[in-house]
């Protein structure tokens, strides 16, 4: 059956200008697929590296990666699920931009009751983040001592929360003072506002010289360099993503120099494309969330219709925490 759907897409990258708000026709979902009717959908900063091109789709495309909705029909071959049951998702094919979607089964995950469709639409995709970032890409412990930049921010802010539980300490570089409020609600321990001082001595003066075990690095082109000064001798940088431009080109034998340092550039893709890791993975998040070790502190919510104002707020680093749509 045929359903008239609202949707985003975009068939050329450019600005927030490029997404379209389109009505459409969605098709009954294909074998292997459900449909999903949203109730709350996340956007992430991988959205527009899509819309952009700096990590290209194939176009036309619709747009965002993640949501929570309610199962309306199913393809064939399908079990595991049923019509009327709340299911959240991260990855498939981008489209979550919109009132309905089909999405293969096995990227929908179920959800446990008590949890809010839009707290987990906050942080399904930014949490399953943090949990593979913190848990098995690098494996803090308490003690260690992290820096984490763009504290403030969507996956920054629940870092902070689950680091912090974790027992390691935390250092978080944030673009202002009232930024740097939220992360210390988060619970950051030590806040730079990096835009007005060089994070690399702070991080050297907090840690008396020794520098951190691992660098959580999502700014790129601008920090990473000085990210790599920052970590102690064997220390860890991730570089996660590029939210300032692409990194530059690594000299490798740089990194013997600076104190036989690792490099690693993960995708969430990655750690969550074996469908036993993932539930496992969102397992660890749900309970994590249940527990209020995670939590959505401050969700900035839009209506569907408004992602292209959304886009523009997140690129222009006016947004904090998470940002979520709703159709
Ligand atoms: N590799 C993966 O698996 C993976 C998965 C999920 C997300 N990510 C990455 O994680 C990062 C955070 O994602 P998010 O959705 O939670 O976004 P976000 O952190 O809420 O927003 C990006 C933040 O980056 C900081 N930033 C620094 N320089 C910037 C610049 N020139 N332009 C724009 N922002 C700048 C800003 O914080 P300040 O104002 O405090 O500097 C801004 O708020 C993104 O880079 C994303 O690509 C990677």
């Amino acid at each position: 059956m045929t359903t008239e759907i609202q949707a985003f897409r975009f068939s050329e990258f450019g600005t927030s200008d490029v997404l379209d708000f389109e009505s459409l026709p969605l098709p009954g979902p294909a074998p292997g697929e459900i449909q999903i009717r949203h109730l709350a959908i996340g956007i992430n900063y991988i959205d527009i590296y899509h819309r952009s091109g700096v990590a290209p789709v194939s176009l036309p495309s619709g747009v965002g990666v993640e949501a929570v909705g309610i199962v309306t029909a199913l393809g064939e071959g399908v079990t595991g699920f049923a019509v009327g049951e709340r299911v959240a998702y991260v990855g498939g094919p981008p489209g979550a931009y919109a009132t309905h979607r089909n999405l293969p089964a096995a990227r929908a995950l179920a959800l446990p009751e008590e949890l809010d469709s839009r707290e987990v639409a906050a942080l399904v995709f930014k949490g399953l983040t943090v949990e593979y970032l913190i848990h098995r890409c690098f494996q803090l412990k308490r003690g260690d001592t992290v820096l984490f930049h763009a504290a403030a921010g969507g996956v920054g802010s629940i870092a902070c929360q689950w680091l912090a539980a974790i027992g390691a300490t935390v250092i978080g570089t944030v673009s202002s003072p009232a930024k740097a409020e939220i992360a210390r609600s988060n619970g950051c321990h030590h806040t730079i506002v990096y835009t007005e001082k060089a994070f690399q001595a702070e991080v050297a003066e907090i840690t008396g010289g020794r520098g951190v075990d691992v660098v959580y690095d999502s700014v790129g082109a601008e920090t990473f360099e000085r990210s790599l000064d920052c970590l102690r001798p064997r220390g860890t940088l991730v570089s996660f993503g590029a939210a300032s431009g692409p990194v530059p080109p690594l000299d490798v034998s740089s990194l013997a120099a600076k104190g036989s340092l690792y490099v690693t550039r993960p995708s969430i893709a990655h750690y969550t494309a074996d469908r036993k890791e993932y539930e496992t993975a969102a397992q660890n998040l749900f309970t994590a969330i249940s527990a209020r070790v995670v939590r959505a502190s401050g969700i900035t919510t839009y209506p569907l219709s408004e992602a292209r104002r959304a886009h523009q707020d997140l690129e222009a680093r006016r947004t904090t925490g998470s940002v979520v749509l709703l159709p």
